[in-house]
């Protein structure tokens, strides 16, 4: 049975930082305030030739490199944003020929914060059914340029960046062996004016800006995800006590607290990146994911829960060995 395993992660922030207090000079908050009800204490905003396209690319490469392998055997890039290059064509197709790899499939998936989790569980799928054998897996944002600036309520929680995994299909044998174990996707469309953008091409012919009721939202995550991880645990017969990481979206640290108390989960084994980079996105989960490889603490033969909730709603989560 073929399974697929990933080969490597990379990721891509801008090179501006932008602390607390520097937008405590813009709006009316304080550090004070994002810390304690958020966590987050900075995030990284894009600048001039700063695109979603170009993040994706940067750590694509990192990515490829990191699994030594050549992007010309990439047959496949699923690329997850809410905030593309362009209306179309897909950001994908913009990397996937930045990256010299022209030919195989190239598309993107909008699920907003869950769309890393959509994009896997795609990949994952095209891969188990044999129609590609080594994929770009990325969630790419630039939130920076549908906030509402004006709004303290939701331009304190984003941020920019991207992240990559390369996935490719395996028939290794074993009970320990590598690969994607179990995944689950859902949306609710009747939560829609809880979280969304206010414009687009088809309504105002605008890009709009982010809408959110952020004490709603709140809410509906912490239920929502810890179902999602329940289901998943279930489908795959492993144990919460057995999974070593944790890697979840990182929107709010009262989220990711409140969620793991729920599931009876250590906190030492949720992987924190929302301080630093705030909410990204479709990008946040494998941004964490790859800080958290590339300092040692996720290693081979690990057992890893990707996890996340977004606007629509949707939600969903996907458990993997390393
Ligand atoms: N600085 C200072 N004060 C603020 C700010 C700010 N940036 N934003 C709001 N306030 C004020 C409000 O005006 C309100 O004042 P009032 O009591 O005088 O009316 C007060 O703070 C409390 O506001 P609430 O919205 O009730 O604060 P809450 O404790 O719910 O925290 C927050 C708000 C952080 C948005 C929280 O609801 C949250 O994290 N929700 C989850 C939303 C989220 O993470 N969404 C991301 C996308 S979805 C996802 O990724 C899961």
């Amino acid at each position: 049975m073929i399974r697929s395993v990933i080969l490597g992660s990379g990721s891509a922030l801008p090179a501006k930082v932008v602390t607390n207090a520097e937008l405590a000079q813009r709006v009316d908050t304080t550090d004070e305030w994002i810390v304690e009800r958020t966590g987050i204490r900075q995030r990284y905003i894009a600048g001039e030739g700063e695109t979603t396209s170009s993040l994706a690319t940067e750590a694509a490469r990192a990515a490829l490199e990191d699994a030594g392998i050549d992007a010309k055997s990439i047959d496949l890039i699923v690329l997850a944003t809410a905030t593309p290059d362009n209306t179309f064509p897909a950001t994908a197709t913009k990397v996937q020929n930045a990256l010299g790899c022209n030919g195989g499939i190239a598309f993107d998936v909008a699920a907003v914060c869950s769309g890393f989790l959509y994009a896997l569980t795609t990949a994952d799928s095209l891969i188990r059914t044999g129609t590609a054998k080594r994929a770009l897996v990325i969630g790419a944002e630039t939130f920076s340029r549908i906030l509402d600036w004006e709004d303290r309520t939701t331009c304190v929680l984003f941020g920019d960046g991207a992240g990559a995994v390369v996935l490719e299909a395996s028939e290794a044998e074993g009970s320990k062996r590598a690969g994607l174990l179990g995944s689950r996707l859902h949306a609710d469309g009747a939560q829609h004016d809880l979280l969304y953008v206010d414009g687009g091409p088809s309504t105002t012919q605008t890009v709009g800006h982010l809408r959110m009721r952020g004490r709603e939202v709140f809410r509906h995550a912490v239920v929502n995800l810890a179902e999602v991880l329940g289901e998943v645990l279930e489908d795959s017969g492993v144990s919460v006590d057995e999974i070593d990481w944790v890697v979840p979206h990182q929107a709010n640290k009262r989220i990711l607290d409140a969620t793991a108390k729920k599931l009876g989960i250590a906190s030492e084994k949720v992987i924190v990146t929302v301080d630093q980079h705030a909410n990204t996105s479709a990008a946040s989960v494998p941004l964490a994911f790859d800080v958290a490889r590339r300092d040692g603490r996720i290693k081979s033969g690990d057992l890893v829960m990707f996890e996340a909730m977004g606007g629509g709603f949707t939600w969903g989560a996907c458990l993997a060995r390393m």
